[in-house]
């Protein structure tokens, strides 16, 4: 088994998230040709870094992200930090001839993203985002379904991405665990945040959207920056709904706020179809739920696949237990670390590739502006 050496920068959330898949891959996808090294962790911070290291068996810590893509035992550069720090990061890692593994959203901007394209195409380095919802097995499962045409032409497709966090006045803005609200940091609210999910899980089952138009609302006005200490506007989008067309002639309509109270992380979508018609919720990920109205019409009704079975009948579940026993969040990240492994041995591209998620970032843009001047934009 050939190692594959990992270079990771930011160790906050998404840190510890890659870093498990990294360990457990190789247990239970034995058939991959490359082993993830955790060889250097970098943080600003040097002994937050090496408490980071200590606890997770990285071999070195570096305080400086550019020391980590000039070193010559890094194969690749896993981007886990503030979304204002992708570009720069991503495009000096392609510079360095390293593959790169970015969080999502690729970038601030469209305009930002498409240097970053074009950074790892000119290079022609390995490049994948971090989009993973695609690898929750009912996910991938719904992605079967379609493809296989069993939901015929599509009328609807659904989304929401409901949280609760930000609706106190009181939360700052800014700094580590709060460059969220930081419109600086962030780009943009839960457009960038939350409904980017939503839009890269819809392109890849429904295909490309055409036009937008959005609602976007600021409910706090002004938040205390933690940098400055003073009350600071506060730039980012804290709910936003849009509508939009679907090349397919289906109508989409997705919404995402952090005022929905009770609502933690409440992921959601719904398709419509002609024959059949798919529901899935992130608090319920190993379920799939399926209508199929050519069932006999006694048994027509809502099915609730639980997706854990085994012999290749559900993606990725022959990796894990026994049929009847579910997987879980953390496992996404697996499956994404072992796809990304998969394409290494294989040569092949693994998607969502920068260029995939540009289109996410393109449409993220529409909804912006729909949402400034309330009128349709074209993606
Ligand atoms: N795929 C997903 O479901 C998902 C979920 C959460 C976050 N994300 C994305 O992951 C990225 C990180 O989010 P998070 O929740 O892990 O944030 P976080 O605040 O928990 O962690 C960010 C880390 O980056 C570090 N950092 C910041 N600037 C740095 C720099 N210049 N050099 C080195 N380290 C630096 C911080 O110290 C921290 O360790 C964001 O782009 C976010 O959008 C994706």
């Amino acid at each position: 088994m050939k190692p594959l050496n990992i270079g990771l920068i930011g160790y906050g959330f998404m840190g510890r998230t890659h870093s498990n898949g990294y360990k457990r891959v190789n247990d239970f996808f034995p058939e991959l040709q490359h082993r993830p090294v955790l060889k250097c962790v970098c943080g600003r911070n040097a002994e937050n870094a090496q408490a980071f290291a200590d606890q997770w068996q990285y071999e070195s810590i570096e305080t400086d992200w550019r020391k980590v893509i000039e070193r010559d035992d890094i194969d690749a550069i896993d981007i886990c930090t503030p979304n204002n720090s992708h570009a720069e990061i991503a495009i000096a890692a392609a510079e360095a001839g390293k593959m790169i593994l970015c969080e999502k959203p690729l970038a601030l901007n469209p305009e930002e993203g498409a240097t970053m394209v074009e950074a790892v195409e000119k290079a022609g380095v390995r490049n994948t985002v971090w989009y993973n919802y695609r690898r929750v097995p009912a996910v991938t499962l719904a992605k079967q379904l379609i493809d296989e045409g069993k939901l015929g032409r599509i009328f609807h497709y659904r989304a929401n991405f409901l949280q609760d966090w930000t609706i106190s006045e009181e939360v700052p803005q800014g700094g580590a665990a709060l460059w969220r609200l930081d419109v600086n940091a962030a780009g943009s609210g839960v457009t960038g945040d939350l409904l980017a999910h939503c839009i890269d899980t819809a392109l890849w089952l429904n295909g490309s959207i055409d036009n937008v138009t959005a609602v976007t609302e600021t409910f706090v006005k002004e938040r205390m920056h933690t940098e400055t200490g003073k009350m600071e506007k506060v730039g980012i989008d804290d709910a936003c709904a849009f509508l939009c067309r679907f090349n397919n002639g289906s109508l989409g309509l997705f919404e995402s706020t952090r005022y929905a109270r009770g609502h933690k992380a409440l992921y959601t979508f719904e398709i419509n179809g002609e024959n059949a018609s798919i529901r899935w919720d992130l608090h319920d990920l190993h379920r799939l739920e399926y209508f199929e109205h050519n069932d006999e019409g006694r048994l027509r009704g809502w099915r609730s696949i639980h997706v854990t079975d085994h012999g290749g009948e559900h993606p990725y579940m022959d990796k894990w237990w026994v049929p009847g026993l579910q997987i879980g969040y953390e496992h996404t990240f697996v499956h994404q670390v072992a796809d990304f492994l998969k394409s290494v041995d294989e040569d092949k591209p693994c998607h969502p590739t920068f260029a995939d998620a540009q289109e996410t970032q393109k449409v993220c843009e529409a909804v912006l502006a729909s949402g400034r001047d309330g009128s349709w934009k074209q993606v």
